[in-house]
């Protein structure tokens, strides 16, 4: 499928563009993948339309954030101005801002406007006398029930994993005892240097919390890849878990997930792989992990961010997924997402097969053990509740169900990964943000909606509850 550069857009339509997606809080990508995508849901009689709003973002009248208290330093980067939404969706959410703005920050957006977004004073200066005279910034540090950074800058990032105290926004962040969420923000070249890495493994380890970045179109550079901040109402959402003290329903369950790819080695340099990216899989992670659960992670190889607060046992091949998930036994429930290799090759060599010496003629493949079904069927060990998925490209539903039966799972997540779905982008199902999938039990066969995979993460968390429910009763 092709992709839309928005630079190349019309001007008016890149105007209307802008205007849609700043209304509703979006990037204009996301806008106009949005509407393409309920355009052609409109003309797709057979399908439910889809809600304009495909973001996991929340919704104003649910006020978990109602009464919080939120400082938010605003770091020197370009997607400063996103900060002035984000000050409003928190705001019509019921929470209290208030602003600190580093001295690059004010070169970017105006104290006036934020100031008067907020409905508060802006802090900018650490050597305040007035604000000084009962050392503000300590207030500043502790009057909040959480502190956001947006943008959280290179510069930012470095000065906090380094402890350094050498103005009010990152005087404040050494002093809290509150926890902290990082929107991180800048070039894709400057995220990907080792120094960013660095600190963001220090952050990281210090119990700092982030959201994002996403990847797309940098605003300044022309340049794309991982860096734009994520968007207002996906910090809220952020804001929201973190700050959420309502009841967990899945508190004190172990669950084990599986997720990404396998990779089955050839030799030291070369392996067996598939498309799977492991979107889908550290999405349904993290929404257990919003519920309350306690759960475990076992990731293939993938490009991904660990998911917070969530153990990653980091795996290769289809064995040791096998063997981490049977170590990781008992459970209350067990989720098999990831895409696991159904063949290895025999007889791994152990040194690079070199072109000179013969080659590679053919590959003989031995089937590996398959994960789903030794612990569908495990005689003492078996989850009371086993999901597994199922990536088909022809007779969705007929496949999906014999494998229920055959596998011992009480539910199959069957996706159609059949490229010509026309969803989830040029990488489709596998490598793109959205799904759509079909629920198979022995009861029912539920078709859902094609959504992002956030939401189908969502979906299936809930069920998690219901079902988990259902069997203690
Ligand atoms: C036009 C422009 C855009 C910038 N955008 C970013 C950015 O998105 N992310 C970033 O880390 N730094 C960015 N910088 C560099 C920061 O402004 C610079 O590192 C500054 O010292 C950050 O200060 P602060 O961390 O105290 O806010 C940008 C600089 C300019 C001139």
């Amino acid at each position: 499928m092709a992709s839309i550069t928005i630079r190349n857009l019309d001007p008016e339509i890149k105007q209307a563009l802008r205007e849609r997606a700043a209304a509703n809080g979006r990037s204009m990508e996301e806008e106009a993948r949005l509407s393409l995508g309920a355009l052609a849901m409109a003309s797709a009689p057979d399908f439910p339309m889809l809600p304009v709003d495909g973001t996991t973002a929340s919704n104003p009248s649910r006020q978990l954030l109602a009464g919080k208290r939120i400082c938010l330093i605003i770091g020197g980067g370009i997607a400063a101005y996103k900060c002035l939404d984000l000050i409003r969706r928190l705001r019509e959410r019921g929470a209290a801002v208030r602003p600190i703005m580093t001295r690059a920050a004010t070169e970017f957006i105006t104290e006036l406007s934020v100031g008067a977004l907020a409905a508060d004073t802006v802090f900018t200066e650490l050597f305040d006398r007035q604000a000084e005279h009962d050392v503000g910034h300590i207030r500043l540090s502790r009057e909040a029930d959480l502190l956001v950074v947006a943008p959280a800058t290179a510069d930012l990032m470095g000065k906090m994993a380094n402890g350094l105290a050498n103005d009010l926004a990152s005087t404040v962040l050494m002093a809290t005892n509150k926890p902290v969420l990082l929107a991180p923000a800048m070039n894709p070249q400057m995220w990907a240097h080792p120094a960013t890495r660095r600190n963001l493994e220090t952050l990281r380890g210090d119990g700092i919390f982030f959201v994002g970045p996403n990847a797309g179109e940098m605003a300044e550079s022309g340049e794309a890849g991982y860096g734009r901040m994520s968007e207002p109402l996906e910090i809220v959402d952020a804001i929201e878990r973190l700050l959420d003290d309502r009841p967990k329903p899945l508190a004190g369950k172990k669950i084990v997930i599986t997720s990404g790819p396998t990779h089955e080695p050839i030799d030291p340099v070369r392996y067996i792989a598939n498309r799977s990216s492991g979107k889908q899989g550290h999405a349904l992670a993290a929404a257990l992990a919003d519920l309350g659960a306690d759960v475990h992670l076992v990731a293939g190889p993938t490009n991904l961010a660990d998911p917070d607060g969530v153990s990653v046992i980091n795996v290769e091949t289809a064995r040791q997924m096998h063997d981490v998930v049977h170590q990781l036994l008992p459970a209350d429930a067990a989720i098999f997402v990831a895409a696991v290799a159904d063949y290895r090759t025999e007889g791994e060599s152990e040194e690079k097969i070199k072109k000179e010496e013969g080659g590679i003629d053919a590959l003989t493949l031995v089937e590996n053990p398959d994960i789903l079904v030794s612990v569908g069927k495990h005689s003492s060990k078996r989850p009371r509740l086993v999901i597994g998925f199922a990536a088909e490209t022809q007779n969705l539903r007929e496949h999906a169900k014999s494998k229920l039966k055959r596998k011992g799972a009480d539910y199959i997540v069957a996706n159609d990964v059949s490229p010509d779905t026309g969803i989830g982008g040029a990488g489709g199902v596998m490598g793109g943000d959205r799904n759509r999938v079909t629920l198979i039990s022995k009861a029912q066969i539920d078709v859902w909606p094609e959504m992002s995979k956030a939401q189908v993460a969502a979906k299936i968390a809930e069920l998690v509850v219901e079902a988990l429910a259902e069997i203690e009763t």
